[in-house]
């Protein structure tokens, strides 16, 4: 390892192994797992992410955006790439240039791509999004039938798939919404076959419905959160022991970690940092550590978390800023500059999760990861 790195992220490849090994397990061997790569693959890091993910099994892969897809492309990635997110008309040639699968539910899009299609003797792959609930993407049921007749207007469009997505099934453990969504779901996929028209992928499924639906899972799955090791909620897990499933085993995959930039002796009375939000009660010592902000560590976390040093607690004393924290090491003997200290990850017997920083600054462990910053380097631990 590159000992001069301040920071880094580091990636255990066998963890992600075995997450998808949970998932395939869970599936079965027919339907696909699409691995949600989507944010920079959560924040661990697309590039990294991508490869691995397909050599251990993953069939296809999810972005949001055309950048996305592009970058994956660009990579050399042979699997099929699944936009999931809105292109814009202006971009739809770039993306069926280069056979990157689209979601679609406005007919803008679809006359577009049909245009694109005929000009330029290619194929469009598309994926329609169905409205179940979730009032985000999606052709509404009584849109339906004309999106249809729409997209076999156009010979060059090829309708491989159809999807939806549940707005209720992580945060609550009364999945009375999603059952009534997936009844949507049925709804239409019956009048399609009614009309003599089967789909060939059907997906519904994220993390959680995978795990607490097996009726969601259909002919491919989009995961994203559980192949990162972590639990989409608590109320997941939960509903997974009331129904008494056999919760799958997820282990965190990323581990985020940097290097004391000094160490720092404060007097009893002085204040520490922007806003003078700390004052020490005692003669203290402080690592400074050189991330921030801007790296992804939430402000709000000022005052309220610890980061891991020699495998003990070290408590954050003031704001968090742009570019730099401290830490309390008092009580921990020894610190020197360039020790290592783990933000998020393991230490000794102790550890510091995404759902603990979550937890701690009010949001979700999807937020956490997400918002770590791409420049931040990303190594893959064998
Ligand atoms: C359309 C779509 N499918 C699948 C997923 C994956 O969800 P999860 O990370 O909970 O598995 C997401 C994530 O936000 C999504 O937006």
């Amino acid at each position: 390892m590159d000992t001069h790195r301040l920071q880094w992220i580091e990636l255990a490849r066998a963890s992600l192994s075995h997450n998808l090994k949970q998932f395939r397990t869970l599936v079965g061997p027919e339907p696909k797992l699409l691995a949600m790569v989507k944010a920079n693959a959560y924040g661990h890091g697309m590039s990294r992410i991508a490869p691995l993910v397909l050599s251990e099994g993953a069939d296809w892969l999810g972005v949001h955006s055309l950048e996305e897809g592009i970058a994956l492309n660009e990579l050399g990635t042979k699997a099929p790439i699944l936009i999931s997110g809105y292109v814009a008309l202006s971009d739809l040639e770039k993306a069926v240039a280069r056979g990157l699968r689209l979601t679609v539910y406005n007919p803008e899009t679809v006359d577009r791509l049909g245009r694109i299609c005929r000009d330029r003797r290619l194929k469009a792959y598309v994926h329609v999004k169905v409205e179940t609930g979730t009032y985000r993407q999606g052709v509404e049921s009584e849109g339906l039938e004309t999106m249809l007749e729409r997209l076999q207007g156009h010979p060059g469009i090829v309708l491989e798939g159809i999807s939806s997505h549940f707005a209720d099934i992580e945060d609550t453990t009364d999945h009375t919404y999603a059952r009534r969504q997936l009844d949507s779901f049925h709804r239409v996929l019956a009048g399609f076959e009614k009309k003599g028209v089967r789909i060939p992928i059907r997906h519904m499924s994220c993390t959680a419905a995978a795990i607490l639906f097996p009726e969601t899972h259909f002919d491919l799955l989009r995961v994203g959160i559980g192949l990162y090791g972590l639990w989409p909620s608590k109320e997941t897990y939960v509903s997974c022991l009331q129904q008494n499933r056999k919760p799958v085993t997820l282990l965190p995959v990323l581990s985020w970690k940097a290097r004391v930039a000094q160490v720092k002796h404060v007097p009893k009375g002085a204040f520490v940092g922007y806003g003078r939000t700390f004052r020490a009660t005692r003669a203290a010592r402080l690592a400074v550590i050189p991330i921030g902000y801007s790296d992804g560590y939430p402000r709000h976390l000022s005052n309220i978390a610890h980061v891991l040093i020699s495998g003990q607690r070290a408590p954050l004393r003031g704001r968090v800023a742009m570019n730099f924290i401290a830490a309390d090491i008092t009580d921990i003997p020894g610190v020197e500059v360039e020790d290592p200290v783990v933000l998020i990850g393991r230490s000794g017997e102790d550890e510091v999760t995404a759902d603990m920083l979550a937890a701690w600054g009010g949001t979700i462990n999807y937020e956490i990861v997400s918002r770590l910053h791409p420049g931040i380097p990303r190594i893959v631990a064998e």
